[in-house]
């Protein structure tokens, strides 16, 4: 019997270890994944970075609320799809929605769905987001703006994982994993008390706070070059990299739109370089010098510039010059505005649809 419990406890004990071991593999697998989507790949090796990264694996692991926290443009979506793909729910759904974007009533039925004749213009029943989103994930964006008669309603959902649309009385139940995002400091919006708090404690089980880019500028040389290579590749044109000016006055900027911005730096960039150049630091001066970075002038680019009255040449038709100024003018003021199209469009003077159909003939990607 002895002989029996001693073999019995070896076999236990090795059957618990081999677990260990796979839990571990696991573990190493699903942060290759993370870093390795060539798609919708997490640009960094830094150590902010890297942190970043060992925490969505964690995140993805489980199945606990997240909230991912930072700065516009930092990549807080990326993140929030990186879990989605790493995690048991990869081949179920990733739905995102911004939360700021709807009134109370509209986002209500939004989410959670309404039945035909709820409201004027109900002409159908609607599913609503969290039902599309079952078997995967939902990503609240901007989740701190969720209009506050709506978030006892969240909470209720968060709690007993059922759904009650819009005119209807019976609640369905829903099988989806919740992660919200933030640019802006949710315990303040709680002290301001336009943040429930049983709200914000049930969201912010698992904070992942996303790094600035200035502070993880050791980052800036690959993001740089990344974006460089995939806009160079899109625009048919071969460009040799940067000079070390260039990199050198990108990696000391501030980046107050971030990564966006910097991505809407390196495409203006590569639409002005002609082929076969380097990218110099003239070429990213608008940008630069508009946030109020001082550096020694640079040389002008050799393409117009919004002032023309120094031109010096080399002379193209004006029809062709039109369209770089332009293309020029737009990608600066998009730039100026960390990617923001709305922004942007006001500063131009044009409608955001006008914009965003500018952007497209531009950028095809
Ligand atoms: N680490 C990164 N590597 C590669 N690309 C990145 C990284 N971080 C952000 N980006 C790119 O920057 C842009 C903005 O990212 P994203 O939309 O995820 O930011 P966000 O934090 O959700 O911004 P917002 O607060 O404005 O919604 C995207 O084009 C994204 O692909
Ligand atoms: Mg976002």
């Amino acid at each position: 019997m002895i002989a029996t419990s001693l073999s019995n406890a070896d076999r236990f004990a090795q059957s618990q270890s081999a677990q260990e071991v796979l839990r571990r593999q696991v573990g190493v697998l699903r942060r290759d994944l993370v870093g390795r989507d060539l798609d919708r790949e997490i640009i960094g090796t830094g150590p902010a970075m890297d942190k970043v990264l060992r925490l969505i694996a964690s995140a993805a692991a489980s199945s606990i609320p997240v909230l991912i926290e930072g700065e516009t443009g930092t990549g807080k979506e990326l993140v929030a799809r990186a879990i989605h793909r790493a995690s048991d729910r990869a081949a179920g759904p990733f739905v995102a929605v911004n939360c700021a974007a709807f009134t109370e009533t509209l986002l209500e039925s939004e989410l959670f769905g309404h039945r035909r004749g709820a409201f004027t213009g109900a002409a159908t029943d609607e599913p609503g987001l969290f039902r599309a989103a079952s078997g995967g994930v939902i990503l609240l964006d901007e989740v701190g703006e969720m209009p506050l008669p709506m978030q006892p309603k969240l909470l209720r959902v968060l709690e007993e994982r059922e759904i009650t649309p819009v005119g209807d009385t019976r609640p369905q139940k829903v099988d989806v994993r919740v992660l919200s995002a933030t640019n802006r400091e949710l315990g303040a919006a709680v002290k301001a008390k336009t943040f429930r708090e049983d709200l914000y404690y049930r969201l912010a089980v698992f904070p992942i706070p996303v790094p600035t880019l200035r502070d993880r500028r050791e980052d800036i040389p690959l993001l740089a070059s990344r974006f460089l290579e995939a806009n160079a590749k899109s625009s048919g044109k071969r460009i040799g990299g940067f000079d070390a000016d260039a990199i050198d006055a990108l990696t000391r900027f501030d980046w107050p739109g971030n990564v966006r911005q910097l991505r809407n730096e390196i495409a203006r960039a590569v639409a002005l370089a002609t082929d076969g150049q380097k990218i110099g630091r003239a070429y990213l001066l608008a940008a630069l010098s508009a946030s109020g970075e001082t550096m020694a002038t640079p040389d002008p680019p050799p393409a117009l510039s919004p002032s023309t009255g120094d031109f010096a040449g080399p002379w193209q038709p004006l029809a062709k010059a039109k369209t770089d100024f332009e293309a020029r003018y737009v990608a600066t003021a998009l730039a100026h505005t960390g990617g923001k199209v709305a922004e942007a469009a006001r500063l131009l003077g044009i409608s955001r649809v006008a914009l965003h159909k500018r952007i497209k003939k531009q950028a095809p990607r």
